[in-house]
This record gives C-alpha cells, sequence and structure tokens, in this order.
C-alpha cells in the first residue's frame, strides 16, 4: 500500500485543525458518496474499508464517470459506466454501459508489450468519446488483467502493465493511476463480484442477510464470496501465511459488510480437467466421452484424455471429481471446511441465495437444460447431475448430433465439466442438491441488463474513491486505494 508523499508532513497541521476538519467534513460525510480504505488492523480480519461520503466528484454534472478495461485471456474488453449523485448507474445513450471488445488480449503480444498495450488504443478511444470533455480528467480509468496475463512467464506480465501504465499516462486524457492497472487476485475478481450483482439487485444498505453470496467458476478458479455475521467474523480463522485472509470489511451504502472471499486457485472449470485427468492417469478415463482418444494441454502440460475401454459413468466419473477436490480428505483445521482444507466461512443467511455465474450458466446452456437467450435462469444442483447422466450416456460420436451448440473441442468433456460443476457444489460447497440457486449471466438493473462480472464493482470503487484524495488522506484515515486494496 501506497502512502501519499507528503503525508506525514501535513500531519501536525491536521492536528492542530483537526477540529476544524472535523467540523466541515462530517455534513460532507453526512450528503455524499465514496469509497475509501482504511488501513488494516487486526489480525483475521482485513480491514479494507469501503464507504461513502455523498460528494460527487462534481457538484454542477452530478456525475461521474469510470472507464474499466478487463484484460481477459480471450481479448479485452472496456466498459464505461456513469453514476448519479446516489451512485446509481445512468444510460449512457441507449445502454447501461458502454461495452467493446476487441480479440486477441494482451497475452498474444508477449513478445512486445507495446504492442499489447497499443492493442488497447481503439477501446480507449471509445470510452473516451463517451465521458463529457469538461469530466475526462477527473474520471478514472483501471486494467485488470485476469488469468491470460498471470499465466505468462518471468517479467512479461509486468511489463506489458508498464507499457499499459504508459499508455494511459501519455496517450489519455482520464486520469490513470499506476496502481489502477494490475493484475487481478482471484479474491479480488470474487469481491468485484459479489459487490456487482448485490448492486444490481438492489441490496446494497441493507442487512448482510439480504445480501446474496455468489459463485464464480473461471476457467482457472472459481471463487465463493459472501456476507457474514459480525459474529462469525470476529471468529475467523486467521489465514495460513502466504495467503489472503478469509474476510474483509467493506462499507457500501452505509453499511459495513464482513465479506467471506475464497479463491481455489486448480479448481477452475479448464483448470479441474487436468486435476481430474491425473487421477485416472493413462488407464482411460470414465469422465471422457467413449470413441474420444486424445490429450488435453493445460498450462504447458499435456494429460492423457481417452476414454476408458468402459466408456464413460456418471458414478465412476464423480469418484475421481471427488478425489481431484480432495473432499474427503481430513485436512482440516478449522470448525468446517469445504474442500482442501479451506475454512467453509459458516454459512450463514448470506449465502443462502447463491448466485452462480460464469462456466456454469454456459455449460447449463450447452447441455440444454437453461435458455442461453435468458440472462437469468432458476435451477438446482441435481439438475446438473441429470444433464450428467445424460451426457455420461453419449458416445463422441452421437453427441456431435445431440449436442450441437458445444464448441467440437469440448465435447469430450462434457460429462466430465457437467459431473465437475455438480460436484463442486454438492461436495464441494455442501449445496443441498435440491436447493433453487440462480445461474446469472446479466443482472436485471432498471430496464436494462447488465453484466454480471467483476468490472462494475471495480468501478463503484473507483468512481467514488479516487475523488479528492488531499481530503481524504488529508484526514489521516484513510489510503491510496488500488483494487480493494489490502
Ligand atoms: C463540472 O461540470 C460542469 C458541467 O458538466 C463543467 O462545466 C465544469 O467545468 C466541471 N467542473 C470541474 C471542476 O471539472
Ligand atoms: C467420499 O465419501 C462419500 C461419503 O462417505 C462416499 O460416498 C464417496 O464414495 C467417497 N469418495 C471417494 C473418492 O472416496
Amino acid at each position: 500500500m501506497t502512502k501519499r508523499p507528503g503525508y506525514r508532513l501535513h500531519d501536525d497541521k491536521i492536528q492542530r485543525y483537526r477540529g476544524v476538519i472535523l467540523v466541515i467534513s462530517i455534513p460532507l460525510l453526512l450528503i455524499g458518496f465514496v469509497l475509501f480504505v482504511m488501513p488494516s488492523g487486526e489480525e483475521s480480519v482485513e480491514r479494507y474499508a469501503i464507504t461513502h461520503r455523498k460528494v460527487p466528484p462534481n457538484l454542477s454534472s452530478g456525475k461521474s464517470y469510470a472507464v474499466i478495461f478487463d484484460a481477459g485471456s480471450s481479448g479485452s474488453r472496456v466498459h464505461v459506466y456513469c453514476f448519479d449523485r446516489n451512485l446509481d448507474l445512468v444510460h449512457i445513450g441507449k445502454e447501461l454501459e458502454l461495452f467493446e471488445q476487441i480479440k486477441p488480449g494482451l497475452s498474444a503480444y508477449a513478445a512486445n508489450p507495446r504492442e499489447a498495450a497499443e492493442s488497447l488504443l481503439t477501446l480507449l478511444d471509445k470510452a473516451e468519446s463517451v465521458v463529457p470533455k469538461e469530466l475526462r480528467s477527473s474520471t478514472p480509468v483501471r486494467v485488470g488483467a485476469t488469468a491470460g496475463l498471470r499465466a505468462l512467464e518471468g517479467d512479461t506480465p509486468d511489463r506489458i502493465l508498464n507499457a499499459v501504465k504508459e499508455l494511459l499516462k501519455y496517450r489519455s486524457s482520464l486520469k490513470s493511476d499506476p496502481q489502477g492497472v494490475t493484475v487481478l487476485d482471484g479474491m479480488q475478481e470474487g469481491a468485484y463480484q459479489w459487490v456487482t450483482i448485490n448492486y444490481l439487485l438492489g441490496n446494497l444498505g441493507q442487512d448482510y442477510s439480504e445480501t446474496v453470496g455468489v459463485v464464480d467458476l473461471g476457467g482457472g478458479s472459481v471463487q465463493m464470496a459472501y456476507a457474514i455475521s459480525d459474529e462469525a467474523a470476529a471468529k475467523a480463522p486467521g489465514a495460513s501465511p502466504g495467503e489472503d485472509a478469509y474476510v474483509s470489511k467493506m462499507y457500501l451504502r452505509g453499511r459495513t459488510y464482513n465479506l467471506y472471499v475464497h479463491s481455489y486457485l486448480h479448481y477452475g472449470l479448464l483448470a479441474a480437467r487436468a486435476e481430474i485427468l491425473k487421477v485416472s492417469g493413462k488407464s482411460g478415463s470414465p469422465c471422457i466421452l467413449s470413441g474420444y482418444e486424445g490429450s488435453y494441454n493445460y498450462g504447458g502440460v499435456a494429460f492423457d484424455a481417452s476414454s476408458s475401454s468402459a466408456g464413460s459413468n456418471m458414478n465412476d466419473c464423480r469418484r475421481q471429481a471427488q478425489q481431484a477436490l480432495k473432499v474427503n480428505e481430513s485436512t482440516c483445521t478449522h470448525m468446517k471446511c469445504t474442500f482442501g482444507g479451506v475454512w467453509n466461512g459458516g454459512g450463514g443467511d448470506g449465502q443462502k441465495n447463491l448466485f452462480v455465474a460464469s462456466f456454469f450458466f454456459d455449460r447449463a446452456a450447452e447441455a440444454g437444460f437453461i435458455d442461453p437467450n435468458q440472462p437469468v435462469a432458476q435451477v438446482s444442483a441435481s439438475d446438473f447431475e441429470d444433464a450428467a447422466k445424460r451426457a455420461c450416456q453419449t458416445s463422441l460420436k452421437d453427441a456431435k448430433s445431440t449436442y450441437s451448440h458445444v464448441d467440437e473441442a469440448n465435447l469430450p468433456y462434457l460429462c466430465m465439466d457437467l459431473v465437475y460443476q455438480f460436484t463442486l457444489l454438492v461436495d464441494g460447497f455442501a449445496v443441498d442438491p435440491w436447493q433453487k440457486i440462480t445461474l446469472v449471466k446479466k443482472v436485471k438493473y432498471q430496464n436494462a441488463y447488465v453484466e454480471a462480472a467483476w468490472p462494475l464493482g471495480s468501478a463503484i470503487e473507483a468512481a467514488h474513491f479516487d475523488w479528492k484524495l488531499d481530503e481524504i488522506t488529508g484526514m489521516g484515515v484513510f489510503r491510496l486505494p488500488g483494487f480493494l486494496s489490502r
């Protein structure tokens, strides 16, 4: 965490004028909306505080914008959001956000960081064009890189990010901060996505028990995020060395939330295929559709991925998925664990409604039990089990016609993916097979649908937080923010 230069120098002045500052700032605190971060204080609970003060960045326009780049593995995307004084989203043209994307992603330019950065220029131009000129210099721009960049070797990710920082500094009229250009870790993605979904549902500002929990199944990792009670947070176990703390404090719309987030590396859908194939080794996998012989490449390693002589079988596949998830291994040193010795957060009301995103939605649509054209669907884990049963009984040859929407490269893994999703929910996260869960791609907000992804959560932080750091740090409490800085 970087302290603002000169922060110390102001300290004694601040002591002297503290009374005055307080008198002036209390009404400001009450009328506006800004998010801020507090220094960490406790061992087990990380304190990054996000709260609001109600002074918009520009009182006469009453609007604030934020530009967020999502640099993913398959492409780069830009989101521009506009908020009013109450932190409600305002239309940009006909839509609630400007969204543009290009392919390939930054990681495709590993050999040439400058070219990587310049690939963002067309997106940057479009983003700037929708922000009113007089607001550009106060509009924060952030770049969050995810899986693709994380996977590059050596100092390549840093060199690419540095080139992007330069690009934003010299070629953009927006307010860039080098700290806003980072590789997001799974924990940050999970926290921002929780903010996004609960914001869009109108839950922020309400008791934690009114919020929903979020499961995000990416390619490399899976995240679980939900709010827990103060009592549960006080009892949270400390994180293992080198790991993120389990619980973070966030202040959103006048409320303090204890957010439990955990990111399970190696248990995203594509990574889990490798873990499951490790279990069967060279003997043929009960998870691979019969008739397929090949290998699966993940993280630069090839895994034997041929069907077993008996063909695919749901029960055998599930046992291997359980083994990959280590659900029956007693490594739990906490009250209760999910899998792999990870504390489960204690459950509770913040988890009773689960919103489940990314690959859960995609595979459910491909398996044909939800409508891909609807933004949300109510299902239960047992729907994944039923779909898995059907898929596992299908040979590769028949699957080509039965599952015509499924990408050819994914087809041999259809039984495995569906079994894994069922196993992850039921054995991993202890979700009741009949409990209703919501598969979500977009959330309805006013009369539009907004993507249920991390960039909006990051924008909410950026738009209302990067503003007027002098006043903020001047009070001696707050720190310069990064992505949910810790
Ligand atoms: C605030 O916004 C108004 C109208 O959009 C603009 O004219 C003015 O210059 C802005 N003020 C600052 C300090 O950016
Ligand atoms: C794990 O335990 C459950 C319940 O005791 C059992 O049904 C399942 O077969 C076990 N899985 C493995 C891989 O041993």
